[in-house]
C-alpha cells in the first residue's frame, strides 16, 4: 500500500478535524496522486470531508460503529489486505496503525513550510514522523512559490 500525507515541520496534519491550511496546488496533486485507486480513511478523516466520497477513486473508510451508504466501511485494519494497491490518505490513527502494521511501502509527503499557533483545547493531529526512520528519500520536489516540498519516500530494505 501507499500513503500521501500533507504535514507542517511541527509533524501537524489537523486541527479540530479540518486541514490546518488550504493550498490548491497541493490538493490538486493529491487528486491527481489519488485518481482511478481506492483510498483508505478514517471515519474522522471522512466526515472531515462532509462524510462525500472522494469522486473518481473508491472510498473506504475505518469505523468500528458507524454505517455510510457511499462508502465501503471496515471494522478492522486486516481487512485491508483486501485492498494492496490502496492508498492511505489519513488522518493521524490510521496512518500510525498502517504503518505500525508494515502495510505501507511507498509514502508521499507534502512538507508546508507554515508554523501553527497551537490554542488550548485543540484537536491537533499529526503525522507518525518516527515511522520516517524505516524510509529512505527517493524523490523530492520543491514548490517555493506555495511554500512546500513534495517528498517521495520507500521503504528501506529488511535485514531480518
Ligand atoms: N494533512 C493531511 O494530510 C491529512 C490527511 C487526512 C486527515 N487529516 C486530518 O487528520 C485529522 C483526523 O485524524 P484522526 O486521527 O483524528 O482520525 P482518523 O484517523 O481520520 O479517524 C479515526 C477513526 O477511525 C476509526 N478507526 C481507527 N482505527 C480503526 C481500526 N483499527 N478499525 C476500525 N476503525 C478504526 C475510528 O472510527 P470510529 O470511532 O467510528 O470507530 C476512529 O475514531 C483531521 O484533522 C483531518 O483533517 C490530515
Amino acid at each position: 500500500m501507499k500513503c500521501i500525507a500533507c504535514m507542517n515541520k511541527q509533524g501537524i496534519i489537523g486541527i479540530d478535524n479540518q486541514l490546518p491550511w488550504h493550498i490548491p496546488s497541493d490538493l490538486k496533486h493529491f487528486k491527481e496522486y489519488t485518481m482511478g485507486s481506492t483510498v483508505v480513511m478514517g471515519r474522522k478523516t471522512f466526515e472531515s470531508m462532509g462524510s462525500n466520497p472522494l469522486p473518481g477513486r473508491t472510498n473506504v473508510v475505518l469505523s468500528t460503529c458507524f454505517e455510510f451508504d457511499d462508502a465501503c466501511v471496515l471494522g478492522n485494519m486486516e481487512e485491508l489486505v483486501k485492498y494492496p494497491g490502496a492508498i492511505v490518505i489519513g488522518g493521524e490513527q490510521i496512518y500510525r496503525q498502517a504503518l505500525d502494521l508494515d502495510l505501507v511501502l511507498e509514502i508521499c509527503l507534502t512538507l508546508v513550510d507554515r508554523e501553527v499557533r497551537l490554542k488550548e483545547g485543540q484537536y491537533v493531529a499529526y503525522f507518525p514522523v518516527e515511522c520516517l526512520k524505516d524510509f529512505e528519500e527517493v524523490k523530492r520536489t520543491e514548490n517555493s512559490e506555495d511554500g512546500y516540498d513534495i517528498i517521495w519516500y520507500k521503504k528501506k530494505e529488511s535485514n531480518d
